[in-house]
């Protein structure tokens, strides 16, 4: 039986690009197969970059939430925060000691993140060996990530190699990378690429007043008369509305919209319409997790409990090497 194992950073609320493109498909993994996994909020990397306590203890509740509104399985899957297992930065001091300074310079994502952020700090130069650090205390076999996080794939079997070798045995897993080829790219409402830094997201947990409102304002349509025969491909509400409506409402919208006399106006009510109804019990369930923290409090202690136990048992096989 093989391990999986991935994080997700507590960035903020999950948008219906995440939900699609990553919660969803993740989630199905998870409770389909026969593998054991874990999943974690990587709420220490996103220290990097939120200082505010509350904010940051919201982000981990709204996206413990959302996967538990989703259908994560927990009796199948450990889902645990990062933060509440310190085991795992211990171990990334051990690794941090035996990866050249050099390799850590190399890494894109640093780069990246240097030119964009106003706050540079140690911390995010060090990512990479937290990283490596969430992966190989659980001797994971596979990490499904996205693209840009395939050189950090590379470092933590790098890593683990140097280790392995200074002790001549094997005594981390070497993990391999998932790349999810086909996950689906969300639109957002411009049109492009959904994400939080564009602000073209929608977030399905607002209320029905305030997704109207996102709807009838960020949702770009382009200025044809009610009247006049419009092309619906292309066209953000209606792409919008593919990812939510079947395929005979798919279908009528589009032939409304080609015949004329339906406006952007009546796509957009509708794409409310469907966005409430697919998402009600997901929205519902959400808001009582919102409600009853205390058992996501619950569901994340245990699930830590059963992290650190394997945890423990990787850090003492190092510790012994190490001579402590
Ligand atoms: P954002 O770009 O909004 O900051 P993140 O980079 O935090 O989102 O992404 C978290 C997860 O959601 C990743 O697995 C990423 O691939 C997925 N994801 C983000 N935006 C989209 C999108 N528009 N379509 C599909 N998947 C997405
Ligand atoms: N760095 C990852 C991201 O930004 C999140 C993450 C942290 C992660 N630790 C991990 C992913 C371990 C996989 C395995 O998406």
């Amino acid at each position: 039986m093989a391990r999986i194992l991935t994080g997700i950073q507590s960035t903020g609320t999950p948008h219906l690009g995440n939900i699609l493109g990553a919660i969803k498909p993740a989630i199905e993994m998870s409770n389909n197969g026969d593998n054991e996994s874990f999943l974690f909020i990587a709420d220490m990397h996103s220290l990097t970059q939120i200082k505010d306590g509350s904010v940051m203890r919201e982000n981990t509740y709204s996206v413990a939430a959302t996967w538990l509104a989703f259908g994560l399985d927990t009796a199948k899957t450990v889902f645990y925060r990062q933060s509440d297992v310190p085991e795992c930065a211990e171990l990334a001091w051990y690794l941090s000691c035996y990866y050249p300074y050099s390799r850590l310079a190399l890494a894109h994502s640093f780069k990246d993140k240097s030119d964009r952020l106003e706050d540079v700090n140690g911390g995010l130069f060090t990512y990479p060996m937290l990283m490596a650090a969430d992966i190989l205390l659980y001797d994971a076999n596979f990490v499904p990530v996205g693209k840009d996080q395939l050189q950090h794939l590379e470092m933590t079997r790098d890593v683990a190699s140097r280790i392995n070798h200074q002790c001549g045995e094997e005594l981390l897993v070497l993990p391999e990378a998932i790349v999810q080829a086909d996950t689906q790219l969300i639109l957002g409402t411009d049109g492009e690429k959904m994400s939080k830094s564009r602000n073209n997201f929608i977030n399905i947990f607002e209320t029905d007043k305030a997704l109207k409102n996102t709807i009838n304002k960020k949702v770009v349509t382009d200025a044809t008369p009610l009247e006049a025969p419009k092309e619906p491909e292309g066209a953000a509400v209606f792409e919008l509305f593919k990812y939510v409506a079947t395929a005979k409402q798919v279908e009528e919208l589009a032939a409304k919209l080609r015949t004329g006399g339906y406006g952007w106006g009546h796509a957009k009510k509708d794409l409310l319409e469907a966005l409430i109804e697919v998402f009600g019990p997901a929205r519902e369930k959400y808001n009582y997790f919102m409600e009853n923290k205390n058992e996501l409090d619950k569901v994340l202690d245990e699930g830590a409990e059963k992290a650190r136990k394997v945890a423990k048992a990787t850090l003492k096989r190092l510790r012994s090497q190490i001579g402590y």
